[in-house]
Order: C-alpha cells, then sequence, then structure tokens
C-alpha cells in the first residue's frame, strides 16, 4: 500500500534549487522531505532524463527540442546556473542518476511521465523498464500522467505499482471513466484552479487526492479542509509548516 507524505517536492524544491536536478533532490532531503516530484522524458536516443519542457532553451540556454537531441549533448548542458550562480555546473540527469541519490537519501518519488509528443508510450515503457530493475519500495513510489496512454503503458508493465491521474484545468468530461479504466490509485489535480465541487466528486471516487502546485500557505490549507491529501509544492517547507495536523 503507497504511503503517501503530506507535502511532495515539486521537481525537488523548485523554489529553492533548480528544478529536477540532484541538488534539487539534495536540498528537498536536507529539508527533511519524505518525497519529490520528478518529470521523465526521452532524450531522441531513448535515455530516459529528469526534464520538464519539450525544448532546453528556459534552463539550458540551448534551443534545441529534447525529442530531438541525443543524450551525448544533453549531458554536455549546464541547467544551474540559470537559477543562481551557486548551482552553475548542475546537470539533466537520467533517471538513474536521480534514482540513485533517492535511495541513498531514502526518499519516495513521484514520477511524472513527461512525454514530448508522440512518445507517450515509448517513454513510459522505458521508464518503467530502468524503475524496474532499480526500485524496490512500491509504498514510496507513484506514477503520474496527464497523458492517459503513458498510464495504460504503466498498467501494462507494471500493474501492481501506484498510478495517479494528472488533471489538467480544464478536466476531460470523461475524467471518471479515465480514472476507472486506468484504475488508478491517486487523482492529482490543479490546485490552484479547482472548486469546491470538483474536489468533492473526485472525493467520490475514494482515492487520495493531490494538488499541484501550491506554494500559498492559505490555498493550501483550504484545499485540506476541502478534503485534499497531499500537495505538490515548490516552498514545501512553508506548506509543511501550514497545514493543519489533524485532518
Ligand atoms: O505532477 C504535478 C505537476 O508537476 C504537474 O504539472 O507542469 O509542473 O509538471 P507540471
Ligand atoms: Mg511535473
Amino acid at each position: 500500500m503507497i504511503k503517501l507524505p503530506k507535502v511532495i517536492g515539486h521537481r525537488g524544491a523548485a523554489a529553492y534549487a533548480p528544478e529536477n536536478t540532484l541538488e534539487g533532490i539534495q536540498v528537498a532531503a536536507d529539508m527533511g522531505l519524505e518525497w519529490v516530484e520528478l518529470d521523465v522524458k526521452l532524450t531522441k536516443d531513448l535515455v530516459p532524463i529528469i526534464f520538464h519542457d519539450e525544448n532546453l532553451q528556459r534552463t539550458t540556454g540551448s534551443s534545441a527540442l529534447v525529442a530531438e537531441t541525443d543524450y551525448d549533448t544533453i549531458k554536455t548542458l549546464e541547467a544551474g546556473s540559470w537559477f543562481g550562480d551557486s548551482f552553475a555546473g548542475q546537470k539533466i540527469p537520467t533517471l538513474e542518476e536521480a534514482v540513485d541519490v533517492l535511495l541513498e537519501r531514502n526518499m519516495g518519488l513521484n514520477l511524472e511521465i513527461k512525454p514530448c509528443p508522440g512518445r507517450e508510450r515509448e517513454t513510459a515503457e522505458v521508464a518503467l523498464d530502468v524503475l524496474s530493475q532499480i526500485w524496490d519500495d512500491h509504498d514510496k513510489l507513484l506514477i503520474s500522467s496527464f497523458q492517459h496512454v503513458s498510464l495504460e503503458a504503466a498498467q501494462e508493465m507494471a500493474g501492481d505499482w501506484a498510478r495517479g491521474l494528472l488533471l489538467p484545468e480544464e478536466w476531460p468530461e470523461n475524467w471518471e471513466e479515465m480514472a476507472q479504466y486506468l484504475q488508478v490509485t491517486t487523482i492529482n489535480l490543479n490546485g490552484n484552479t479547482a472548486t469546491r465541487d470538483q474536489i468533492e466528486m473526485a472525493i467520490d471516487l475514494e482515492k487520495p487526492i493531490l494538488a499541484y502546485t501550491i506554494n500559498d500557505p492559505i490555498r493550501a490549507r483550504e484545499l485540506q479542509s476541502w478534503g485534499v491529501d497531499t500537495f505538490f509544492s515548490d516552498e514545501p517547507d512553508i506548506i509543511l509548516e501550514n497545514l493543519l495536523t489533524v485532518h
């Protein structure tokens, strides 16, 4: 049975260290966080890397697309100095490198399958294949995606691993059917835009509800009072401090 924490560090601890880097995981662990959320996608030559955008621009300055760049090039890029000079030298980690740090720090992982367009199935397949060889503790692992094809592939590959259905701001009309069909364990919704009615509909499915990306403690408490169980945050220490302990 998966054991979710109250707060999950978003992309590591994105307000304090460059997102989706090994240093971000270390900073989250140093804060005492139990879990982080990381995004995984594939390089052109099918190496699973921890990266959010389709384009390398924002965090590395390269204008290339991830899906058109081989890992040999990706590994030469620098992905920390955009965030702050003291983070210069941070690289884009492979999934395997990130898991090494997580295991060393005894942390849980929400791995978000974030495929480049058209690679929904293979991204899940490659990432889960790698994970299946190095990750044992399934109480501390949640695979999530906005892409139902990725979740379907995850279900086929590792049916007993917990999966989370990520809902965008606009919920698809058939979201309940998708949750049923994909047999997801959790519902991961946009906590900044979700209404109380939506949260109540999600609660009716009797699954844990996770809200992304909550950096405002007042909103966190409101969502908590509506029944949200777990929060993704860039400032996880602040959210953790402000949640009510009894829920
Ligand atoms: O998994 C929660 C959250 O990370 C989803 O949105 O764009 O930050 O990956 P995004
Ligand atoms: Mg994400």
